[in-house]
């Protein structure tokens, strides 16, 4: 498939199934930041009260970041020869963060925030393992955004360490 040498790395047409199984990664995770980019959304714009608030206003934050992900990895799918898929592609997986019985129920969201940025935190890990020595551009990336998400689910840990002190979670 590629016109490449063996000096030109993941892109040498011998890698050819090394990349595509670094391609398939990287669809994985692109659908994952498209996932977190609606859940987020629902969770920027559902929750009710006072306390919710700050929750609304992080997630609303977080929205960009997500996009901006979901944005370089198809861009790195790309890169490697991939082809990003269409919608019908999408399958849901983000049960834990579908809307609460109750919105005023903030606890709900900041656990389902966690359990995202879990899924996300050990996915990406995979591919950064997955990439380590074969394609140095790829494992540069998802480590920058790994860091990323480590610092999404730290605040929201933080949240749900507030609840915890009072005895709401
Ligand atoms: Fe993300
Ligand atoms: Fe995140």
């Amino acid at each position: 498939m590629a016109e490449a040498t063996a000096s030109e790395g993941i892109l040498a047409s011998e890698n050819d199934e090394k990349r595509e199984q670094i391609v398939e990664l990287l669809k994985k995770s692109y659908w994952m930041e498209i996932e977190t980019v609606m859940s987020y959304i629902t969770n920027s714009v559902n929750p009710d009260g006072v306390r919710a608030q700050e929750i609304r206003e992080s997630l609303q934050q977080d929205i960009q970041e997500e996009l901006g992900h979901a944005q370089q990895f198809a861009e790195r799918i790309k890169e490697l020869y991939g082809v990003v898929p269409g919608s019908e592609e999408f399958s849901a997986q983000q049960s834990f963060l579908q809307p609460p019985g109750k919105q005023t129920d903030v606890v709900h969201v900041i656990k389902g925030v966690i359990e995202a940025e879990t899924g996300a935190i050990e996915h990406y890990t995979k591919v950064i393992e997955e990439t380590e020595g074969v394609d140095p551009v790829t494992n540069d990336m998802v480590i920058a955004i790994l860091r990323d998400e480590q610092g999404h689910r730290r605040l929201f840990e933080g949240y749900l360490r507030e609840y915890k002190a009072e005895g709401l979670a």
